[in-house]
């Protein structure tokens, strides 16, 4: 792509994202506007292997913009990072098309992983401001990270995700409920148990009022001998 496609490409898209640009020079005066003219530089020279130069370009985008893009990086069309500074992006990075992200976004690896470490974006997705995704997942097309948010694992599509570390809180514009989880009334082993115990406790207590009467009956009109004896027959058969 020319530079003047890519100018012009970076205004529309600029304007179609900013509410706040008022004029077409202004585009000049971002830093994502720098830090992408960089960024693409860079890339085709670590494309071609010029490790040295590669970084040696991006570098100096990181001290004029605060953006950090890794020459290594995949990036699509219509890249736009709001305000800019700190935002980092990792080598094993896959960005689709439109993607948004805001100052202070981490585009990173946990430390743990070896080869492909960093997250791929598909189309669409929106990182906002401050917020870190760490590790080799996927953000599904049009979903949204929340300002602040840690995402350590795989997102869906048309998500909402927030938090730390980060949930799913809407899916196609869908409110996903929060498990309830009532922090004052936990379930108390102890008295539990206790209960069980007394309810144990009425039963025998039960039982035994039943055969004391059953006693009592027996005192008061014994069984004749004959009759027990006939009894006892009629048992074992
Ligand atoms: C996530 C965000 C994009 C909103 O997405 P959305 O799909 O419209 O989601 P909603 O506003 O309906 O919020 C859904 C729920 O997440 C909560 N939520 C939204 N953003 C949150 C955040 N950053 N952290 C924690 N909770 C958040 C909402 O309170 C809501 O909770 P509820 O269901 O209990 O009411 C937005 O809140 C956000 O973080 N924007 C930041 C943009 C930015 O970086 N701006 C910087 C400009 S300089």
């Amino acid at each position: 792509m020319g530079i003047i496609s890519y100018v012009n490409e970076e205004i529309q898209v600029i304007r179609e994202r900013d509410p706040a640009i008022k004029s077409n020079m202004e585009v000049f005066l971002y830093s994502s506007f720098k830090a992408i003219l960089h960024y693409r530089i860079a890339h085709k020279l670590y494309l071609k292997k010029h490790y040295f130069l590669a970084r040696w370009v991006s570098q100096r985008a990181v001290r004029k913009t605060g953006i950090e893009i890794h020459p290594g990086a995949t990036i699509g069309k219509g890249l736009f990072i709001d305000h800019g500074s700190g935002v980092i992006i990792g080598e094993t990075a896959e960005l689709g098309d439109n993607i948004t992200l805001y100052q202070g976004v981490t585009l990173g690896g946990t430390g743990k992983e070896q080869g492909k470490r960093h997250p791929t974006l598909r189309d669409n997705v929106m990182v906002s401001a401050g917020a870190k995704v760490l590790g080799s997942f996927t953000i599904g097309e049009n979903s949204k990270i929340g300002a602040g948010s840690v995402v350590l694992e795989e997102v869906p599509p048309n998500c909402t995700v927030v938090g730390v570390p980060g949930r799913v809180v809407k899916m196609n514009d869908e409110k996903i409920p929060r498990l309830d989880m009532d922090q004052v009334h936990l379930p108390d082993p102890i008295s539990n148990d206790i209960r069980e115990l007394q309810a144990d406790n009425i039963r025998m207590h039960r039982q035994i009022q039943e055969m004391e009467k059953r006693m009592q009956c027996l005192k008061e009109n014994p069984i004749p001998e004959e009759k027990e004896e006939e009894n006892a027959k009629n048992e074992d058969f």
